[in-house]
């Protein structure tokens, strides 16, 4: 079954193609970083109007690029939620349309089931179950995954998300957005020994996690050392260990508690080199393994929207006429699909 796939939740514009047998066959991408960069963060009306001008070009040149004919495909999947509901509608409407257009079934995929199942895309894929730590700009989610749309959260942020953090404490060391891969590229050339900051919640039980204090203890340090030009990197590099450390501690607790050996990774701070390194010590620690998807597969993209709704569709689900999406959605809200 061959199955086009849209994302459009935010500020990329992401399309591909991806076969139950074959595997991916293609992708595109148009990030909008650019576009928002110069307003500090995505302003969400820019972002939708320019999801309405990227998403069929896009389409069109993988299609050309590819070799394969609309009449080939067999499903579309966009992505229904959760997102910025304008940029939502454009995608939605889009991949509604053609599917209408062109006779076959569509499914709306939650964005987040896609960060989850990304690392399938790869060889090996992680069988179930397992344990999946969300990292994006949006979401800092623990899920048990023990099939496919089978997801129990076991740990959730109570403020900010940690791509979030990444983003925030970026901004007030004067970095453009998005500043997650800024400060990671500064933390590189910060003293470790210089600045401590805690480890929030990791000295009680649970899952959870806080991310919204350790900015305002880059800020308090910043506004005390601002005067140094070592300070900012020394800053972030503190910032990154605080946030790596207690990922990993949580994903510790999580296999531990749930005798799983497998983890996976994903979403755009799953991009993130020292936490790849944090995670890949905590595999081997437990003796377990770890899953990533490849770098570009780990921020938004077509790929992992086009995967997760060839899966649904395949298992006989899809969509009716209507053009529907869902700004706010939870993963524990999803039907299961029979193995
Ligand atoms: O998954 P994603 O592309 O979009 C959402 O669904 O939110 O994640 C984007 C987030 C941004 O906050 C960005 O700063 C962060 O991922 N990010 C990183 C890195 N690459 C992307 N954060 C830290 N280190 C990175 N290398
Ligand atoms: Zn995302």
């Amino acid at each position: 079954m061959l199955v086009l796939g849209i994302e459009s939740s935010c500020d990329e514009t992401g399309v591909a193609l991806f076969d139950t047998g074959a595997g991916l066959l293609g992708h595109a991408l148009h990030s909008q970083v650019g576009l928002h960069a110069q307003y500090g963060g995505v302003v969400p009306e820019l972002a939708s109007r320019d999801h309405v001008r990227k998403a069929l070009p896009l389409l069109r040149s993988l299609l050309g690029e590819t070799g394969i004919k609309s009449t080939d495909i067999n499903g579309v999947a966009y992505t229904a939620g959760p997102g910025l509901i304008g940029a939502l509608m454009v995608g939605a409407a889009i991949g509604r349309s053609l599917a209408w257009s062109w006779g076959v079934p569509a499914v709306g995929v939650h964005h987040m089931e896609g960060h989850l199942l990304a690392p399938m895309l790869e060889t090996p894929a992680p069988a179930f179950p397992f344990v999946a730590l969300l990292v994006s700009g949006g979401h800092t989610l623990l899920v048990r995954v023990d099939r496919i749309g089978a997801y129990r959260i076991l740990g959730d942020t109570l403020d900010d998300a940690a791509g979030e953090a990444f983003d925030k404490t970026a901004k007030l060391l004067g970095l453009e957005y998005p500043g997650g891969p800024l400060l990671a590229e500064l933390a590189r050339q910060g003293d470790p020994d210089r600045f401590r900051f805690p480890r929030p919640m990791t000295d009680r039980p649970g899952l959870d996690f806080s991310f919204s204090g350790l900015k305002t203890f880059a800020l308090t340090t910043f506004q005390k050392h601002g005067d140094d030009p070592q300070a900012r990197a020394d800053i972030a590099r503190a910032f990154q260990d605080a946030v790596v450390d207690t990922l990993v501690i949580k994903c510790r607790r999580a296999l531990r508690q749930s005798g799983i050996g497998r983890l996976v990774v994903a979403g755009g701070v799953g991009a993130n080199r020292a936490l790849r390194q944090g995670l890949d010590a905590l595999a081997e620690e437990l003796g377990g393994e770890v899953f990533y998807p490849r770098l570009e597969f780990c921020t938004d993209n077509g790929a992992m929207i086009a995967c997760a709704g060839a899966w649904r569709l395949q298992a006989g689900q899809q969509q009716g006429l209507e053009i529907e999406v869902r700004p706010r959605w939870s993963l524990e809200e999803l039907d299961a699909v029979s193995a």
